[in-house]
């Protein structure tokens, strides 16, 4: 019998390259891809399985209860990516879209489940951020969440609704909680395809408080493989950290050396900026000793996944391209425009 998955946010960056790895990985899955197209939700990034027969896209909403409770009927596993996830956008007046989607939209999916009562396995794909700011060692799952930015603070949230379900009601959930993504398709937002995108256009990198801060790159591709681990094997009711654990660890400042190199662009652009992102998390770490238990282990080394990376963006300018105008445009003025004037 064929594995039926709902995937939710799939048009996103780490949805669509998990919905493309599902579907080579598991050659019976069928799998309902749900997805607003908010801003950072792009159809062209899975238009290569428009014509597939095991794949269906539904436009639409996770905080729609009906859409959630239809769509989970004759579902087995449901997998949820459907977030906001830019901290910078998370610290203003926006801050509400992100409790709505990432914490009641949540609900909205675990209700749809609970009611249905098929015992389908829900992941609820989240983030180390909710641990917070760690001076030095790394977080374990059993580590207390301290979130930082209100974007954090919702994922811990979602984890916590999740786990709940699990505890009161027995339904099969599992929270996976990932370092920093890089890799294809990632909306040029983010450092890595920001910073990639910039360089290649010989536009300012702007390298927020001095660049010291270190987070632990993982490449999507193998965040995908523990995701599809994590449905296959993981115990219901359990958090697993996913990491690269770089080591040695790598600052902002570093990486992005990294990527100015792999470009082949200079120095001279990257733009020291201040103040962009009030409590600006120093480091995160965290240990994975539970899901290397399960057998996996990421693929690639940094260096060698960023020049993938860059490569990538440097082949795919028709896919970046026409994202860096409109609604992102209004937004790069208003976040960096200020800041970056006055540096010149
Ligand atoms: P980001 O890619 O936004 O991911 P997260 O905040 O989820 O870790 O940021 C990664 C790091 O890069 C973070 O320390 C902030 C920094 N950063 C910059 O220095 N400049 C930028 O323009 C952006 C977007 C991030």
């Amino acid at each position: 019998m064929a594995t039926r998955a709902l995937v939710t946010g799939g048009c996103g960056f780490i949805g669509s390259n998990f919905v493309r790895h599902l579907l080579r990985e598991e050659p019976d899955v069928l799998v309902t891809n749900l997805d607003l197209l908010t801003y950072a939700g792009n159809l062209h990034n899975l238009e290569d399985l428009v014509d597939s027969p095991r794949y269906r896209f539904v436009q639409g909403d996770v905080r729609d209860p009906s859409l959630a409770a239809e769509l989970v009927t004759d579902a087995d596993w449901v997998v949820n990516f459907a977030a906001e996830s830019h901290v910078d956008r998370s610290l203003g007046e926006k801050a509400g879209a992100f409790v709505d989607t990432n914490v009641y939209g949540v609900w909205c999916l675990l209700e749809a489940l609970r009611v249905a009562d098929r015992g389908a396995r829900f992941l609820q794909v989240g983030t180390d951020e909710v641990y917070g700011s760690l001076p030095s060692g790394g977080a374990s799952e059993s580590t207390l969440p301290v979130p930082s930015s209100p974007y954090a603070a919702s994922k811990a949230g979602a984890d916590q609704l999740a786990l709940a379900f699990w505890r009161t009601h027995g339904c099969d959930v599992i929270v996976s909680r990932c370092t920093n993504n890089y890799g294809p398709y990632q909306y040029p937002e983010k450092l890595v395809p920001l910073f990639i995108t910039n360089a290649l256009d010989g536009e300012p990198l702007p390298l927020y408080d001095g660049g010291g801060q270190v987070r632990d790159w993982l490449r999507v591709e193998d965040h995908c493989r523990a995701l599809l681990l994590l449905l296959r094997q993981g115990s219901s009711g359990e958090i697993y950290n996913v990491g690269a654990c770089q080591d040695p660890e790598w600052t902002n400042r570093a990486l992005t050396e990294l990527i100015l190199r792999c470009t082949g662009a200079s120095e001279d652009l990257i733009q020291p900026v201040a103040g962009l992102r009030p409590g600006h998390d120093e480091r995160y770490a965290v240990d994975t000793t539970k899901i290397r238990g399960l057998g996996w282990t990421p693929e690639r080394p940094l260096e060698q996944g960023v020049a993938d990376t860059v490569t990538w963006y440097a082949e795919h300018r028709d896919w970046w391209e026409p994202l860096k105008s409109g609604e992102y445009r209004a937004f790069y003025e208003q976040h960096y425009g200020a800041a970056l004037r006055a540096r010149r």
